[in-house]
Protein backbone atom coordinates (compact mmCIF):
# COMPACT_ATOMS: atom_id res chain seq x y z
CA UNK A 1 0.00 0.00 0.00
CA UNK A 2 1.21 3.64 -0.58
CA UNK A 3 0.19 5.69 2.24
CA UNK A 4 0.14 9.75 1.04
CA UNK A 5 1.70 12.12 3.02
CA UNK A 6 -1.05 13.74 4.54
CA UNK A 7 -1.95 10.18 6.10
CA UNK A 8 0.93 10.02 7.20
CA UNK A 9 1.28 13.64 8.55
CA UNK A 10 -2.30 12.92 10.30
CA UNK A 11 -1.21 9.68 11.84
CA UNK A 12 1.62 11.13 13.33
CA UNK A 13 -0.49 14.31 14.79
CA UNK A 14 -2.87 11.13 16.20
CA UNK A 15 0.38 9.67 18.01
CA UNK A 16 1.11 12.82 19.46
CA UNK A 17 -2.02 13.86 21.04
CA UNK A 18 -1.55 10.10 23.06
CA UNK A 19 2.16 9.87 23.52
CA UNK A 20 2.16 11.11 27.21
CA UNK A 21 -1.13 8.33 27.83
CA UNK A 22 0.80 5.20 26.29
CA UNK A 23 2.93 3.96 29.02
CA UNK A 24 0.02 3.88 31.39
CA UNK A 25 1.59 5.15 34.15
CA UNK A 26 3.93 2.62 34.31
CA UNK A 27 8.29 2.69 35.16
CA UNK A 28 10.40 1.36 32.31
CA UNK A 29 11.27 -2.14 34.65
CA UNK A 30 7.49 -3.06 34.65
CA UNK A 31 7.03 -1.90 30.71
CA UNK A 32 10.34 -4.31 29.76
CA UNK A 33 8.80 -7.22 31.67
CA UNK A 34 5.72 -7.07 29.23
CA UNK A 35 7.97 -5.91 26.14
CA UNK A 36 5.69 -2.53 26.70
CA UNK A 37 7.33 -0.52 23.45
CA UNK A 38 5.64 2.45 22.03
CA UNK A 39 5.65 1.75 18.00
CA UNK A 40 6.40 4.98 17.11
CA UNK A 41 4.40 6.36 13.62
CA UNK A 42 7.67 5.47 11.30
CA UNK A 43 7.03 1.96 12.03
CA UNK A 44 3.59 1.52 11.95
CA UNK A 45 3.73 3.41 8.66
CA UNK A 46 6.06 0.85 7.49
CA UNK A 47 4.23 -1.73 8.69
CA UNK A 48 1.36 -0.75 7.16
CA UNK A 49 3.28 0.00 4.07
CA UNK A 50 3.69 -4.24 3.53
CA UNK A 51 -0.13 -4.52 3.71
CA UNK A 52 -1.53 -5.18 0.09
CA UNK A 53 -5.01 -3.78 1.37
CA UNK A 54 -6.79 -2.49 4.41
CA UNK A 55 -10.01 -4.48 3.54
CA UNK A 56 -12.02 -6.35 6.04
CA UNK A 57 -11.06 -7.53 9.26
CA UNK A 58 -8.00 -6.49 10.81
CA UNK A 59 -6.33 -7.79 14.36
CA UNK A 60 -3.47 -6.96 16.27
CA UNK A 61 -2.97 -10.19 18.95
CA UNK A 62 -0.69 -7.68 21.03
CA UNK A 63 -2.53 -4.73 20.34
CA UNK A 64 -0.41 -2.66 23.33
CA UNK A 65 -2.03 1.22 23.51
CA UNK A 66 -3.21 0.54 19.68
CA UNK A 67 -0.47 2.71 17.74
CA UNK A 68 -0.79 0.30 14.99
CA UNK A 69 -4.10 -0.34 15.00
CA UNK A 70 -5.20 3.95 15.43
CA UNK A 71 -2.89 4.41 12.04
CA UNK A 72 -4.69 1.26 10.09
CA UNK A 73 -7.91 3.32 10.75
CA UNK A 74 -6.91 6.66 9.60
CA UNK A 75 -5.14 4.64 6.31
CA UNK A 76 -8.67 3.44 6.08
CA UNK A 77 -9.85 0.19 7.94
CA UNK A 78 -12.77 0.46 8.72
CA UNK A 79 -13.07 0.58 12.87
CA UNK A 80 -16.15 -1.57 13.02
CA UNK A 81 -13.72 -4.41 11.80
CA UNK A 82 -10.78 -3.46 13.94
CA UNK A 83 -9.44 -6.12 16.53
CA UNK A 84 -7.50 -6.19 19.37
CA UNK A 85 -6.44 -8.01 22.39
CA UNK A 86 -4.10 -6.59 25.43
CA UNK A 87 -3.33 -8.62 28.76
CA UNK A 88 -2.62 -5.68 30.67
CA UNK A 89 -5.73 -4.21 32.37
CA UNK A 90 -4.33 -0.71 32.32
CA UNK A 91 -2.69 -0.59 28.61
CA UNK A 92 -5.74 -2.42 27.40
CA UNK A 93 -7.77 0.90 28.71
CA UNK A 94 -5.92 3.33 27.25
CA UNK A 95 -6.61 1.56 23.97
CA UNK A 96 -9.80 0.98 24.31
CA UNK A 97 -10.68 4.66 25.20
CA UNK A 98 -7.92 6.16 22.27
CA UNK A 99 -9.60 3.55 19.64
CA UNK A 100 -13.25 4.49 20.49
CA UNK A 101 -12.01 8.07 19.90
CA UNK A 102 -11.79 7.10 16.12
CA UNK A 103 -14.79 4.69 15.95
CA UNK A 104 -13.81 1.28 17.02
CA UNK A 105 -16.70 -0.51 19.52
CA UNK A 106 -15.03 -1.44 23.00
CA UNK A 107 -16.04 -5.26 22.41
CA UNK A 108 -13.54 -5.09 19.52
CA UNK A 109 -10.96 -4.89 22.26
CA UNK A 110 -10.60 -7.51 24.24
CA UNK A 111 -8.51 -7.86 27.63
CA UNK A 112 -6.88 -10.93 27.67
CA UNK A 113 -4.18 -13.56 26.88
CA UNK A 114 -4.08 -13.68 22.52
CA UNK A 115 -2.69 -17.53 23.90
CA UNK A 116 -5.54 -18.57 25.35
CA UNK A 117 -8.13 -19.30 22.56
CA UNK A 118 -10.69 -18.03 25.44
CA UNK A 119 -9.65 -14.68 23.78
CA UNK A 120 -11.38 -15.20 20.74
CA UNK A 121 -14.14 -17.47 21.05
CA UNK A 122 -16.40 -15.07 22.55
CA UNK A 123 -15.55 -11.97 21.63
CA UNK A 124 -13.61 -11.90 18.56
CA UNK A 125 -15.71 -14.10 16.33
CA UNK A 126 -14.35 -12.74 13.41
CA UNK A 127 -11.29 -14.93 14.11
CA UNK A 128 -13.24 -17.70 16.14
CA UNK A 129 -11.76 -20.06 13.24
CA UNK A 130 -8.88 -19.15 12.07
CA UNK A 131 -6.48 -16.18 13.90
CA UNK A 132 -2.74 -16.46 13.44
CA UNK A 133 -0.20 -14.52 14.98
CA UNK A 134 3.88 -14.52 14.13
CA UNK A 135 6.71 -13.94 15.84
CA UNK A 136 9.65 -12.89 15.17
CA UNK A 137 12.20 -14.28 18.34
CA UNK A 138 15.77 -11.57 18.15
CA UNK A 139 17.65 -13.99 20.71
CA UNK A 140 17.16 -17.26 18.83
CA UNK A 141 16.65 -16.41 15.71
CA UNK A 142 13.98 -18.48 15.66
CA UNK A 143 10.46 -17.73 14.31
CA UNK A 144 7.52 -18.33 16.71
CA UNK A 145 4.08 -18.96 15.12
CA UNK A 146 0.98 -19.47 17.16
CA UNK A 147 -1.96 -21.15 15.45
CA UNK A 148 -5.29 -20.79 16.57
CA UNK A 149 -7.70 -23.11 14.57
CA UNK A 150 -11.27 -24.89 14.92
CA UNK A 151 -10.39 -23.78 18.34
CA UNK A 152 -7.55 -25.31 19.56
CA UNK A 153 -4.28 -23.84 19.65
CA UNK A 154 -0.86 -24.50 19.04
CA UNK A 155 1.98 -22.82 19.73
CA UNK A 156 5.47 -23.42 17.33
CA UNK A 157 8.81 -22.08 17.90
CA UNK A 158 10.97 -23.17 14.60
CA UNK A 159 14.41 -22.13 12.70
CA UNK A 160 13.54 -20.02 10.01
CA UNK A 161 13.89 -22.51 7.25
CA UNK A 162 11.10 -24.97 8.94
CA UNK A 163 8.86 -21.61 9.65
CA UNK A 164 9.04 -20.57 5.96
CA UNK A 165 7.97 -24.03 5.17
CA UNK A 166 5.04 -24.00 7.34
CA UNK A 167 4.09 -20.56 6.64
CA UNK A 168 3.96 -21.55 3.03
CA UNK A 169 1.69 -24.23 3.62
CA UNK A 170 -0.62 -22.17 5.96
CA UNK A 171 -0.73 -19.57 3.41
CA UNK A 172 -1.77 -22.34 0.33
CA UNK A 173 -4.84 -23.06 2.96
CA UNK A 174 -6.38 -19.51 2.68
CA UNK A 175 -5.13 -19.29 6.33
CA UNK A 176 -4.79 -15.50 7.52
CA UNK A 177 -1.36 -14.37 8.67
CA UNK A 178 -0.99 -11.74 11.66
CA UNK A 179 2.74 -10.91 11.96
CA UNK A 180 3.33 -9.29 15.31
C1 LIG B 1 5.40 -3.90 21.73
S1 LIG B 1 3.85 -3.73 22.55
C2 LIG B 1 2.69 -3.75 21.25
C3 LIG B 1 2.66 -2.64 20.33
C4 LIG B 1 1.40 -2.55 19.52
N1 LIG B 1 1.28 -3.65 18.56
C5 LIG B 1 1.23 -1.20 18.88
O1 LIG B 1 0.93 -1.13 17.68
O2 LIG B 1 1.40 -0.22 19.61
C6 LIG B 1 3.54 -5.38 23.14
C7 LIG B 1 2.25 -5.48 23.94
O3 LIG B 1 1.86 -6.85 24.00
C8 LIG B 1 1.26 -7.10 25.25
N2 LIG B 1 1.32 -8.55 25.47
C9 LIG B 1 2.39 -9.30 25.87
N3 LIG B 1 2.05 -10.61 25.90
C10 LIG B 1 0.75 -10.68 25.51
C11 LIG B 1 -0.18 -11.75 25.35
N4 LIG B 1 0.19 -13.01 25.59
N5 LIG B 1 -1.45 -11.47 24.96
C12 LIG B 1 -1.82 -10.19 24.71
N6 LIG B 1 -0.99 -9.13 24.84
C13 LIG B 1 0.28 -9.37 25.23
C14 LIG B 1 2.09 -6.26 26.22
O4 LIG B 1 1.37 -5.97 27.40
C15 LIG B 1 2.37 -5.02 25.38
O5 LIG B 1 1.42 -4.00 25.64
Amino acid sequence: MIISDNIKAEIQAEYDNWKDKLWAGKTKEERQKLGQFATPPQLTIKMLEKFESLDGNVLDPCLGAGNLIAAAIIAGADPSKCYGIELDPVVHKVAQLRLSKLGVPPCNIVQGDALDPKSYEEKLLPFASAAYAIVHKEESGNISIVVYNNKKLKSLDLPRAKANTVLATLKRKNVKLFKI
